[in-house]
């Protein structure tokens, strides 16, 4: 019963997901079947990922601050096999799970300027690459193509560990912000600390905000 899938962020409270898929990732879940479920977005439940209620008490705001974040994306530009190719990278989306880097550190290493360098790579692993990224963070161009997520049509929810909610293919009730967002493929905050609500910022990974932690709502 995926198919109907529809996620609502409620103000000040958790994620409403109509006809949850089965949750997968750290806290996998068979879902199929229930209606609805709440997700906690605030950090602070007892029962994580669902909510219970805590974001009341911990006085959870889930108003994004705008003014606070960089939207801009950054182009970095090579040629692969004969190809100019473009990645586009959009900071504010980046969630740090660095799988890019772990699947192409020749390509995408945080310690080099430019971080990211196309040139390094093949088109193939630059494609798998820009397939990995969860958040959508990543677009990529190969020759006069415009710029893709290259996303595929599974319907899933991937629950990281000490990060947010990584989702595909599931309608969400909420104004996309950054650069290049993608519907398709996005990520968003279970930590409560993100400035650009519900889309998570990285800022799990800045606060080193953990599952087990006491709850960071801001
Ligand atoms: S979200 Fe995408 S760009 Fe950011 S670290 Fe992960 S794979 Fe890399
Ligand atoms: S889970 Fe990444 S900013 Fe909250």
């Amino acid at each position: 019963m995926t198919h109907s899938s529809k996620i609502t962020p409620m103000n000040n409270g958790p994620l409403i997901v109509d006809s949850p898929p089965n949750l997968s990732g750290a806290a996998p879940a068979e879902l199929d079947g229930k209606e609805k479920v709440a997700l906690c977005r605030c950090g602070a439940s007892a029962n994580k990922p669902f909510c219970d209620g805590a974001h009341a008490k911990a006085g959870f705001e889930s108003a994004p601050d705008h003014s606070k974040i960089r939207n801009a994306p950054l182009d970095y530009s090579g040629e692969v096999s004969g190809v100019a190719v473009t990645i586009s990278y959009t900071p504010v989306l980046c969630t740090h799970a660095a799988r890019c880097q772990a699947k192409a550190a020749a390509v995408f290493d945080p310690k080099k300027r430019p971080w990211i360098q196309p040139e390094n790579g093949t088109l193939e692993s630059i494609a798998d690459v820009i397939a990995a990224c969860p958040s959508g963070a990543l677009r990529v161009s190969f020759g006069e193509q415009t710029a893709q997520h290259m996303t595929t049509g599974d319907i899933a929810i991937e629950v990281e560990k000490n990060g947010p909610y990584h989702v595909s293919n599931i309608p969400l009730d909420a104004e996309f912000n950054g650069a290049g967002a993608s519907r398709a493929k996005y990520s968003l905050c279970r930590c409560g600390l993100s400035k650009n609500k519900p889309f998570c910022d990285g800022s799990h990974y800045d606060a080193k905000w953990t599952d087990d932690g006491a709850g960071a709502a801001d």
